[in-house]
């Protein structure tokens, strides 16, 4: 998992992957600050976690160069992008085709970049919420593969909003994960399609609303 701050999503995965039958585990946490929660949670689970930050190189290639050795040492077959503030650049892309999930706190193709909560409520809609999508070249336009919707209240600030759609990211990311990792994600041109399940037995960790 590659992030910057607080790391309530890599906590949302740590969780889920040391529940029974859950297929996937976080092998390695790259941080771009070494300063992040993140990086500590990463330590209190067990999980090897390193900062590697962009002032320590000359160039973005070198710093990307510098993470993908990491994931490969790690034996990584997923990057999740939760809270990871920087473009992951074309190196990891191409190595790793179709799997590098982010996650965004609205309702893409509304609302990108760094301060999505606050842009919703500046608009004025009345409904945001949560996008889970495969990651490209650029920020936030890869193919979706889940969006939940989180309704805004009038009383709303950036805290109650963003507590309410945190709460939402913390369910779906580890379905995301779990959909990646059972080979239910199908790339078709932008549409992402989720294929039904192999085994029925196999256990489903759904989020309880829905899937
Ligand atoms: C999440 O809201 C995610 O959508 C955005 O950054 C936030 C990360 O939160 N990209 P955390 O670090 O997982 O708590």
């Amino acid at each position: 998992m590659l992030v910057s701050g607080n790391g309530s999503n890599l906590q949302a995965i740590i969780d889920q992957s040391r529940s029974t039958g859950y297929p996937a585990e976080v092998a390695v946490v790259v941080s771009s600050h070494s300063e992040a929660r993140a990086l500590e949670r990463a330590r209190a689970a067990g999980i090897p976690g390193y900062a590697v930050e962009r002032a320590d190189f000359a160039s973005n290639n070198d710093h990307n160069g510098a993470i993908l050795d990491k994931l490969k040492e790690h034996g990584v077959d997923l990057i999740v992008l939760a809270g990871y503030m920087r473009l992951v650049g074309s190196a990891i892309l191409d190595t790793y085709r179709d799997a590098v999930i982010n996650l965004h706190p609205s309702l893409l193709p509304s609302f990108p970049g760094a301060h999505a909560i606050g842009d919703a409520l500046e608009a004025g809609v009345k409904i945001t919420g949560i996008t889970i999508h495969f990651a490209d070249e650029t920020y936030d336009t890869g193919p979706i593969i889940i969006q939940e919707v989180v309704p805004v209240q009038q009383e709303d600030t950036e805290e109650t909003l963003g507590a309410r759609v945190h709460k939402v990211e913390h369910r779906h990311l580890p379905y995301a994960v779990k959909l990646w990792a059972t080979g239910r994600l199908r790339i078709v041109g932008r549409r992402v399609n989720i294929l039904p399940k192999k085994d029925r037995s196999a256990g489903e960790h759904a989020p309880e609303d829905g899937h």
